[in-house]
């Protein structure tokens, strides 16, 4: 599976799901994720995120970023269709710990 971790939190771009062929993206107030049972793997979208959010699994230390993702998949609703980024993106894009900060 692809995951979105913490790059996507204060920018939300969301080119990602314009995509994404299963629409298996959800969206909270500052980010969004992918369901890792709906995604297909294709990887279309991981380059399409300007703030090089999204990661496959195979990487190392990964399995937090699956389960978050999982976790809040289940609970936001689906996001279909690109909308404007968050006011600050482009100003929090790249910031270290925005999970931290930002996530809540
Ligand atoms: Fe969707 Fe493919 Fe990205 Fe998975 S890898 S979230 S199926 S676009
Ligand atoms: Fe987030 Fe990147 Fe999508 S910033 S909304 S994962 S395009």
């Amino acid at each position: 599976t692809y995951i979105v971790n913490d790059a996507c939190i204060a920018c939300k771009y969301t080119d990602c799901v314009e995509v994404c062929p299963v629409d298996c993206f959800y969206e909270g107030e500052n980010m969004l994720v992918i369901h890792p049972d709906e995604c297909i793997d294709c990887g279309v979208c991981e380059p399409e995120c300007p703030a090089d959010a999204i990661r496959p699994d195979t990487e190392p230390d990964m399995e937090k970023w699956v389960e978050f993702n999982r976790k809040y998949a289940e609970m936001w609703p689906v996001i279909i269709t690109k909308k404007d980024p968050l006011p600050e993106a482009e100003e929090r894009d790249g910031e270290a710990g925005k999970l931290e900060k930002y996530f809540s």
